[in-house]
């Protein structure tokens, strides 16, 4: 094809996308996957300062659960979803640093990733490098930003360093296991069932705890020689939360960062005077909030994948319509690793 009819393809391509209106899932009340509806609505026109990005594959995360069940409330009705990647294929005015036909990827705005296409502020982009797929990138752009501030920035996990890592074959897990073991730490590693752990243990993780079925505390003073972790990375929540902390060496951290199996509850502060203890509860968008952070967090994943020192496993792959499908394998526990959505 000369590059001449290729743009006339592509302009056809985009008078027929906006005639044509584009497909996204809203909920209007909070509950369970079957809230979640697909719509049809007038493709949106970016604003000045917004760009619109054609959306390639969709990150499904399990905070998109959290905001349709309102565990973290939001204002409905409303879209849903953090992350996504595609091109970029109209540009309001006022607009620099991002053009048509970039690239990009994004984790983090409002809410509205569930859609064939979205217009969004640019300052929540990032661009993606040649050798990155849309669907590696939608599958581990969060995660991976996430397993990043987590294992370097809230701890900066060393060579020797004993770390629990609970839920290690989720999405968020499995990325945040191979850079532990990458950095040489000495990993614990929590999952709910055989076929879980065989995945992890494929990691090259030395310790796999069945936490469905053996006492993951017991293990891991077991594993330390009673001496316990350096660090608990709990996602869990409520189900983990109190008996992480009994697992963590003297001046321990405990890393909460999700609520899976629901809130963590309320802890008393004398608590961690067992061993003085360190507790954080941390969120990405706070390691995120400036242009650098997320440069630097992004662009350390990516150029991690491109160097062949990730491998990143083949998301699940499911059409935008099968969102509440998708959705309840996720709160389900029947995924391994990272689901994606293709529009
Ligand atoms: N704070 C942050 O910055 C941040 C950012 C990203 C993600 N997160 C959190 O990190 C966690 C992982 O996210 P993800 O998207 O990658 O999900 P995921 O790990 O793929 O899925 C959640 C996993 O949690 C485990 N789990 C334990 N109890 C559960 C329960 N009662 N219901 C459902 N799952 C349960 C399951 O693994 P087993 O079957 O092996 O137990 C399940 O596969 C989530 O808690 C998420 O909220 C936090």
């Amino acid at each position: 094809m000369r590059s001449g009819e290729g743009r006339i393809e592509l302009a056809a391509y985009r008078l027929c996308a906006s005639v044509a209106g584009v497909k996204k899932i809203v909920f209007s009340e909070v509950g369970g996957p079957e809230v979640l509806r697909l719509v049809e609505a007038e493709t949106p026109e970016p604003g000045p300062g917004e760009v619109r990005v054609r959306h390639q594959a969709i990150g499904v995360n399990f905070i998109d659960i959290y905001h349709r069940t309102g565990l973290y409330p939001v204002p409905l009705p409303a879209g849903l979803g953090l992350e996504a990647a595609g091109e970029i294929d109209a540009v309001g005015e006022g607009v620099s640093g991002f053009a048509l036909g970039d690239r990009v990827a994004y984790a983090g705005g409002p809410l509205g990733a569930y859609a064939e296409a979205r217009v969004i502020d640019p300052k929540h982009l990032v661009r993606l490098p040649a050798g990155i797929a849309s669907s590696i990138a939608a599958a581990t752009l969060l995660k991976s930003m996430t397993a990043e501030y987590l294992i370097r920035r809230t701890v900066r996990v060393e060579r020797g360093d004993w770390v629990l890592f609970h839920a290690a074959a989720g999405g968020v897990g499995l990325l945040a296991c191979e850079w532990l073991v990458k950095l040489g730490a000495r990993v614990i590693a929590t999952v709910s069932t055989e076929a879980k752990a065989e995945v992890v243990r494929s990691l090259g993780v030395e310790h796999v705890v069945l936490y469905s079925k053996e006492d993951f505390v017991a293990r891991s003073r077991e594993i330390t020689d009673g001496k316990g972790v350096r660090v608990v990375y709990d996602s869990v929540g409520l189900d983990t939360f109190e008996r992480s902390l009994d697992c963590l060496a003297l001046r321990g951290t405990l890393v909460g960062f999700g609520n899976a199996s629901g809130k963590p509850p309320m802890m008393d502060p004398m608590k961690l005077a067992k061993g003085s203890y360190f507790l954080t509860r941390a969120t990405l968008f706070h390691y995120t909030a400036t242009r650098e952070e997320l440069e630097l967090s992004s662009g350390t994943f990516f150029q991690a994948v491109l160097d062949g020192l990730v491998n990143v496993r083949a998301p699940k792959e499911l059409p935008l319509a099968q969102a509440a499908e998708a959705h309840r394998a996720l709160a389900g526990r029947e995924t391994i690793g990272s689901t994606i959505l293709v529009p």
